[in-house]
């Protein structure tokens, strides 16, 4: 997979996760099912679930504000660089 650099331009995507909602996914890109089906975004930005509660993942339905969800914007606590690569390998993890 070959991610633009930030200096290609608008079209970079770009995740933004929103502090107590979803993650905000802005720029060129592409979603799809662990099959490879593409899933259609219907628009140019979109907010994807992050709290779980969506009727509608993997978008977010706003459904984070009645669940009470909390996260900050950025990192909840620094991840060390083996737990990454074995992210990389192994998929997420649980606590990730
Ligand atoms: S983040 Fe909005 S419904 Fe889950």
């Amino acid at each position: 997979m070959s991610v633009p650099l930030a200096d290609e331009g608008d079209d970079v995507p770009t995740i933004t996760p929103y502090r107590d909602g979803p993650l905000i996914l802005r720029g060129s890109f592409r979603i799809e099912d662990q099959d490879g089906n593409e899933i259609d975004p219907g628009r140019e930005t979109v907010a994807l679930c992050r709290c779980g509660k969506s009727g509608l993942k993997p978008f977010c339905d706003g459904a984070h504000r009645r669940a009470g969800f909390r996260a900050a914007s950025g990192p909840s606590r620094e991840r060390h660089v083996a737990a990454l690569r074995r992210a990389d390998l192994d998929g997420p993890s649980d606590d990730a």
